[in-house]
Protein backbone atom coordinates (compact mmCIF):
# COMPACT_ATOMS: atom_id res chain seq x y z
CA UNK A 1 0.00 0.00 0.00
CA UNK A 2 1.75 3.65 -1.10
CA UNK A 3 1.94 6.04 1.45
CA UNK A 4 -0.19 8.55 1.71
CA UNK A 5 1.52 11.77 2.51
CA UNK A 6 3.46 10.85 -0.20
CA UNK A 7 0.32 11.19 -2.61
CA UNK A 8 -1.90 13.55 -1.16
CA UNK A 9 -1.66 17.16 1.15
CA UNK A 10 -3.01 16.20 4.63
CA UNK A 11 -6.99 15.19 4.17
CA UNK A 12 -9.25 17.50 5.18
CA UNK A 13 -12.38 17.05 6.88
CA UNK A 14 -15.61 18.95 5.70
CA UNK A 15 -17.58 20.61 6.95
CA UNK A 16 -14.76 23.04 8.10
CA UNK A 17 -15.41 26.64 9.00
CA UNK A 18 -12.83 28.80 6.88
CA UNK A 19 -13.92 26.13 3.72
CA UNK A 20 -17.85 26.86 4.41
CA UNK A 21 -17.06 30.82 4.35
CA UNK A 22 -14.97 30.28 0.92
CA UNK A 23 -17.70 28.60 -0.80
CA UNK A 24 -20.30 31.19 0.42
CA UNK A 25 -18.19 34.24 -0.76
CA UNK A 26 -18.01 32.79 -4.35
CA UNK A 27 -19.85 34.95 -6.73
CA UNK A 28 -21.29 34.86 -9.82
CA UNK A 29 -21.32 30.19 -9.49
CA UNK A 30 -24.58 30.03 -8.15
CA UNK A 31 -25.47 27.77 -11.15
CA UNK A 32 -22.49 25.48 -10.88
CA UNK A 33 -23.43 25.08 -7.07
CA UNK A 34 -26.86 23.67 -7.81
CA UNK A 35 -25.89 21.25 -10.37
CA UNK A 36 -22.63 20.44 -8.78
CA UNK A 37 -24.33 19.59 -5.23
CA UNK A 38 -27.11 17.37 -7.84
CA UNK A 39 -24.34 15.46 -9.10
CA UNK A 40 -21.69 14.92 -6.41
CA UNK A 41 -25.07 13.72 -4.41
CA UNK A 42 -26.18 10.98 -7.11
CA UNK A 43 -22.34 10.26 -8.05
CA UNK A 44 -21.64 9.36 -4.53
CA UNK A 45 -24.88 8.07 -2.87
CA UNK A 46 -26.67 6.69 -5.66
CA UNK A 47 -29.38 5.64 -2.92
CA UNK A 48 -30.72 9.17 -2.43
CA UNK A 49 -31.95 9.04 -6.30
CA UNK A 50 -33.34 5.62 -5.67
CA UNK A 51 -35.34 7.22 -3.08
CA UNK A 52 -36.10 10.03 -5.36
CA UNK A 53 -37.40 7.46 -7.98
CA UNK A 54 -39.49 5.75 -5.51
CA UNK A 55 -41.25 9.02 -4.10
CA UNK A 56 -41.63 10.33 -7.71
CA UNK A 57 -42.24 7.46 -10.03
CA UNK A 58 -43.49 4.91 -7.75
CA UNK A 59 -39.92 2.67 -7.60
CA UNK A 60 -37.54 1.53 -10.19
CA UNK A 61 -37.29 3.98 -13.80
CA UNK A 62 -34.96 3.05 -16.09
CA UNK A 63 -33.01 6.10 -16.55
CA UNK A 64 -31.78 5.15 -12.76
CA UNK A 65 -29.51 2.48 -14.49
CA UNK A 66 -27.92 5.40 -17.42
CA UNK A 67 -27.02 7.77 -14.29
CA UNK A 68 -25.83 4.57 -12.59
CA UNK A 69 -23.33 3.67 -15.22
CA UNK A 70 -21.60 6.50 -15.12
CA UNK A 71 -17.88 7.33 -14.17
CA UNK A 72 -17.95 9.33 -10.86
CA UNK A 73 -15.88 12.35 -12.91
CA UNK A 74 -16.23 15.86 -12.83
CA UNK A 75 -14.22 18.58 -14.61
CA UNK A 76 -13.81 22.46 -13.65
CA UNK A 77 -12.00 24.03 -16.87
CA UNK A 78 -11.60 27.36 -17.91
CA UNK A 79 -9.67 30.83 -17.42
CA UNK A 80 -7.09 31.50 -14.92
CA UNK A 81 -8.12 33.01 -11.44
CA UNK A 82 -11.72 31.67 -11.90
CA UNK A 83 -12.27 29.88 -8.86
CA UNK A 84 -11.98 26.21 -10.10
CA UNK A 85 -9.60 25.65 -7.00
CA UNK A 86 -11.64 27.32 -4.54
CA UNK A 87 -15.11 25.44 -5.61
CA UNK A 88 -13.25 22.33 -5.87
CA UNK A 89 -12.01 22.68 -1.96
CA UNK A 90 -15.07 23.97 -0.61
CA UNK A 91 -17.98 22.76 -2.38
CA UNK A 92 -17.58 19.12 0.62
CA UNK A 93 -18.81 21.07 3.16
CA UNK A 94 -22.09 21.95 1.15
CA UNK A 95 -22.42 18.50 0.11
CA UNK A 96 -21.74 17.00 4.03
CA UNK A 97 -24.50 19.50 5.13
CA UNK A 98 -26.65 18.06 2.58
CA UNK A 99 -26.01 14.36 2.37
CA UNK A 100 -25.52 14.80 6.54
CA UNK A 101 -21.95 12.34 6.17
CA UNK A 102 -18.57 13.83 6.62
CA UNK A 103 -16.66 14.52 3.29
CA UNK A 104 -12.91 13.89 3.24
CA UNK A 105 -11.10 15.87 0.46
CA UNK A 106 -7.96 14.36 -0.84
CA UNK A 107 -5.77 16.73 -2.80
CA UNK A 108 -3.43 15.15 -5.16
CA UNK A 109 0.24 16.12 -5.09
CA UNK A 110 1.50 16.25 -8.74
CA UNK A 111 4.42 17.81 -7.35
CA UNK A 112 6.92 14.78 -8.42
CA UNK A 113 6.42 15.58 -11.71
CA UNK A 114 9.74 17.45 -13.52
CA UNK A 115 11.75 15.39 -11.31
CA UNK A 116 12.79 13.57 -14.25
CA UNK A 117 11.91 9.80 -13.45
CA UNK A 118 9.59 8.20 -16.11
CA UNK A 119 7.06 6.44 -14.91
CA UNK A 120 6.94 8.34 -11.84
CA UNK A 121 3.71 10.11 -12.71
CA UNK A 122 1.87 7.33 -13.59
CA UNK A 123 2.75 5.70 -10.17
CA UNK A 124 1.64 8.69 -8.22
CA UNK A 125 -1.61 8.47 -10.44
CA UNK A 126 -2.20 4.84 -10.17
CA UNK A 127 -1.07 4.84 -6.50
CA UNK A 128 -4.00 7.82 -5.75
CA UNK A 129 -6.69 5.69 -7.10
CA UNK A 130 -5.86 2.46 -5.33
CA UNK A 131 -6.15 4.70 -2.50
CA UNK A 132 -9.41 6.22 -3.10
CA UNK A 133 -10.60 2.21 -4.10
CA UNK A 134 -9.47 1.02 -0.60
CA UNK A 135 -10.56 3.78 1.17
CA UNK A 136 -13.93 4.04 -0.45
CA UNK A 137 -14.46 0.09 0.13
CA UNK A 138 -14.17 1.21 3.91
CA UNK A 139 -16.54 4.64 3.32
CA UNK A 140 -19.21 2.49 1.81
CA UNK A 141 -20.16 0.44 5.03
CA UNK A 142 -22.74 -2.18 4.91
CA UNK A 143 -25.44 -0.13 5.71
CA UNK A 144 -25.16 2.75 3.33
CA UNK A 145 -22.13 5.41 3.27
CA UNK A 146 -20.37 6.65 6.20
CA UNK A 147 -18.35 9.05 4.92
CA UNK A 148 -17.84 10.48 1.06
CA UNK A 149 -14.39 11.00 -0.44
CA UNK A 150 -13.50 13.62 -3.05
CA UNK A 151 -9.79 13.75 -4.69
CA UNK A 152 -9.23 16.96 -6.40
CA UNK A 153 -6.12 16.71 -8.98
CA UNK A 154 -5.97 20.50 -9.75
CA UNK A 155 -3.56 22.06 -12.26
CA UNK A 156 -4.09 18.61 -14.65
CA UNK A 157 -3.81 19.35 -17.35
CA UNK A 158 -0.12 17.33 -17.66
CA UNK A 159 -2.76 14.03 -16.90
CA UNK A 160 -5.13 15.49 -18.32
CA UNK A 161 -4.02 16.33 -21.81
CA UNK A 162 -5.14 15.04 -25.43
CA UNK A 163 -2.63 11.91 -26.32
CA UNK A 164 -2.86 12.96 -29.81
CA UNK A 165 -0.67 16.32 -28.98
CA UNK A 166 2.77 15.71 -30.43
CA UNK A 167 4.73 18.16 -28.14
CA UNK A 168 3.28 15.68 -25.36
CA UNK A 169 6.32 13.56 -23.82
CA UNK A 170 6.00 9.71 -23.16
CA UNK A 171 5.65 10.13 -19.68
CA UNK A 172 2.62 12.41 -20.06
CA UNK A 173 0.99 10.16 -22.03
CA UNK A 174 1.81 7.54 -20.20
CA UNK A 175 -0.13 10.02 -17.03
CA UNK A 176 -3.00 9.75 -19.17
CA UNK A 177 -3.41 6.75 -19.75
CA UNK A 178 -3.20 5.52 -15.83
CA UNK A 179 -5.90 8.35 -15.13
CA UNK A 180 -8.48 6.56 -17.58
CA UNK A 181 -7.52 3.40 -15.91
CA UNK A 182 -8.05 4.66 -12.40
CA UNK A 183 -11.17 6.34 -13.79
CA UNK A 184 -12.86 3.13 -14.99
CA UNK A 185 -11.75 1.37 -11.94
CA UNK A 186 -13.80 3.06 -9.71
CA UNK A 187 -16.97 3.67 -12.31
CA UNK A 188 -17.31 -0.03 -11.61
CA UNK A 189 -17.53 -0.18 -7.92
CA UNK A 190 -20.34 2.37 -7.11
CA UNK A 191 -17.83 3.65 -4.10
CA UNK A 192 -18.74 6.93 -2.39
CA UNK A 193 -16.07 8.89 -4.19
CA UNK A 194 -15.81 11.09 -6.33
CA UNK A 195 -13.01 12.83 -8.93
CA UNK A 196 -12.81 16.59 -9.24
CA UNK A 197 -10.58 17.38 -12.23
CA UNK A 198 -9.03 21.47 -12.75
CA UNK A 199 -7.22 22.41 -16.22
CA UNK A 200 -6.91 25.57 -17.90
CA UNK A 201 -6.82 23.90 -20.97
CA UNK A 202 -10.69 21.94 -21.65
CA UNK A 203 -9.76 22.55 -25.23
CA UNK A 204 -6.55 20.76 -25.30
CA UNK A 205 -8.61 17.44 -22.59
CA UNK A 206 -8.24 14.01 -23.66
CA UNK A 207 -11.26 13.10 -25.49
CA UNK A 208 -11.31 9.42 -24.16
CA UNK A 209 -11.42 11.40 -20.65
CA UNK A 210 -13.97 14.33 -21.48
CA UNK A 211 -16.47 11.16 -22.78
CA UNK A 212 -16.13 9.48 -19.23
CA UNK A 213 -17.10 12.74 -17.56
CA UNK A 214 -20.27 12.77 -15.87
CA UNK A 215 -20.20 16.23 -16.04
CA UNK A 216 -18.28 19.47 -17.23
CA UNK A 217 -18.20 22.87 -15.78
CA UNK A 218 -16.81 26.08 -17.27
CA UNK A 219 -15.58 28.61 -15.62
CA UNK A 220 -15.05 32.58 -17.09
CA UNK A 221 -14.22 36.08 -15.75
CA UNK A 222 -17.11 38.09 -14.19
CA UNK A 223 -19.29 40.23 -15.61
CA UNK A 224 -19.85 44.21 -14.55
CA UNK A 225 -22.23 42.80 -12.07
CA UNK A 226 -20.20 40.58 -10.45
CA UNK A 227 -17.03 42.63 -10.65
CA UNK A 228 -19.27 44.59 -8.43
CA UNK A 229 -19.95 42.21 -5.68
CA UNK A 230 -16.22 41.25 -5.13
CA UNK A 231 -15.49 45.23 -5.04
CA UNK A 232 -18.19 46.16 -3.23
CA UNK A 233 -17.19 42.94 -0.30
CA UNK A 234 -13.63 43.78 -1.04
CA UNK A 235 -13.62 47.46 -0.52
CA UNK A 236 -15.84 47.70 2.43
CA UNK A 237 -14.90 49.91 5.30
CA UNK A 238 -12.40 52.06 3.51
CA UNK A 239 -15.18 54.25 2.42
CA UNK A 240 -15.37 54.92 -1.18
CA UNK A 241 -17.12 56.78 -2.63
CA UNK A 242 -20.04 55.27 -5.29
CA UNK A 243 -18.77 56.93 -7.98
CA UNK A 244 -15.17 55.89 -7.47
CA UNK A 245 -16.97 51.87 -7.36
CA UNK A 246 -18.89 52.30 -10.57
CA UNK A 247 -15.75 53.72 -12.49
CA UNK A 248 -13.27 50.43 -10.97
CA UNK A 249 -16.64 48.62 -12.75
CA UNK A 250 -15.64 50.07 -16.06
CA UNK A 251 -11.63 50.03 -15.43
CA UNK A 252 -11.66 46.60 -14.43
CA UNK A 253 -13.68 45.68 -17.61
CA UNK A 254 -12.70 44.74 -21.27
CA UNK A 255 -10.90 48.18 -22.77
CA UNK A 256 -8.77 49.01 -24.91
CA UNK A 257 -8.90 45.80 -27.08
CA UNK A 258 -7.75 44.11 -23.79
CA UNK A 259 -9.68 41.29 -21.62
CA UNK A 260 -11.60 41.98 -18.07
CA UNK A 261 -9.75 41.32 -15.34
CA UNK A 262 -10.51 37.90 -13.71
CA UNK A 263 -11.62 36.94 -10.21
CA UNK A 264 -8.16 36.78 -8.89
CA UNK A 265 -6.70 40.06 -10.13
CA UNK A 266 -9.76 41.57 -8.10
CA UNK A 267 -8.88 39.98 -5.19
CA UNK A 268 -5.22 39.51 -4.83
CA UNK A 269 -3.72 42.09 -7.25
CA UNK A 270 -6.01 44.72 -7.51
CA UNK A 271 -7.28 45.41 -4.05
CA UNK A 272 -3.88 44.54 -2.12
CA UNK A 273 -2.21 47.39 -4.40
CA UNK A 274 -4.54 50.02 -3.13
CA UNK A 275 -3.78 49.22 0.71
CA UNK A 276 -0.02 49.16 -0.38
CA UNK A 277 -0.01 52.32 -2.17
CA UNK A 278 -1.70 53.92 0.63
CA UNK A 279 0.09 52.33 3.69
CA UNK A 280 1.88 53.31 6.28
CA UNK A 281 1.28 57.09 5.58
CA UNK A 282 -2.47 57.48 4.51
CA UNK A 283 -5.86 56.31 4.08
CA UNK A 284 -6.69 54.46 0.54
CA UNK A 285 -8.35 57.52 -1.18
CA UNK A 286 -11.19 57.43 -4.12
CA UNK A 287 -7.72 59.07 -6.05
CA UNK A 288 -4.99 56.23 -4.93
CA UNK A 289 -8.09 53.96 -5.79
CA UNK A 290 -8.54 55.07 -9.08
CA UNK A 291 -4.86 55.14 -10.21
CA UNK A 292 -3.74 52.31 -9.12
CA UNK A 293 -7.22 50.70 -11.49
CA UNK A 294 -5.77 52.37 -14.04
CA UNK A 295 -1.94 51.18 -13.77
CA UNK A 296 -3.02 47.54 -13.64
CA UNK A 297 -3.31 45.17 -16.54
CA UNK A 298 -5.54 41.97 -16.12
CA UNK A 299 -4.14 38.79 -16.73
CA UNK A 300 -3.45 37.62 -19.94
CA UNK A 301 -6.61 34.93 -20.59
CA UNK A 302 -5.47 31.51 -21.54
CA UNK A 303 -5.26 30.76 -25.10
CA UNK A 304 -7.22 26.94 -24.60
CA UNK A 305 -9.03 28.10 -21.62
CA UNK A 306 -12.36 27.28 -24.04
CA UNK A 307 -13.89 24.54 -25.61
N1 LIG B 1 -16.19 33.32 -8.31
C1 LIG B 1 -15.40 33.96 -7.44
N2 LIG B 1 -15.92 34.80 -6.53
C2 LIG B 1 -15.13 35.46 -5.65
N3 LIG B 1 -13.79 35.33 -5.60
C3 LIG B 1 -13.22 34.51 -6.47
C4 LIG B 1 -13.98 33.79 -7.44
N4 LIG B 1 -13.13 33.06 -8.17
C5 LIG B 1 -11.91 33.29 -7.70
N5 LIG B 1 -11.96 34.16 -6.68
C6 LIG B 1 -10.81 34.68 -5.95
O1 LIG B 1 -9.62 34.34 -6.62
C7 LIG B 1 -8.81 33.46 -5.87
C8 LIG B 1 -8.19 32.44 -6.78
O2 LIG B 1 -9.18 31.59 -7.32
P1 LIG B 1 -8.87 30.09 -7.73
O3 LIG B 1 -7.53 29.72 -7.21
O4 LIG B 1 -10.00 29.26 -7.33
O5 LIG B 1 -8.79 30.22 -9.30
P2 LIG B 1 -8.56 29.08 -10.37
O6 LIG B 1 -9.70 29.12 -11.30
O7 LIG B 1 -8.25 27.80 -9.68
O8 LIG B 1 -7.29 29.63 -11.11
P3 LIG B 1 -6.07 28.83 -11.81
O9 LIG B 1 -6.59 28.39 -13.14
O10 LIG B 1 -5.02 29.89 -11.95
O11 LIG B 1 -5.68 27.72 -10.92
C9 LIG B 1 -9.77 32.87 -4.83
O12 LIG B 1 -9.10 32.49 -3.67
C10 LIG B 1 -10.70 34.04 -4.59
O13 LIG B 1 -10.10 35.00 -3.72
MG1 LIG C 1 -6.55 26.66 -9.53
Amino acid sequence: MPDQDDLFHPVIELPEDVREQRYRRLVGLDEQKIRLQKEATVLTVPDRLQQWAKKHHGGQVSALDLLGDRAPLIVFGGDVGTGKTALAESFGCDLSTRLGLPVLLYRLKLTTRGSGLVGEMTTLISDAFSVMVTEGRKAKGKNGAKSVLVMVVDEADAVAQSREQRQMHHEDRAGVDAFLEGVDSLAGEQLPVLIVMCTNRLGALDPALRRRAAATFTFGRPSPEQRRVVLTDALNGLGLKAATLDQLVKLTGERDGRVAFTYSDLTQRLVPSMVMAAFPDGPVTDDIALAVAEDMAPTPSFPEAKD
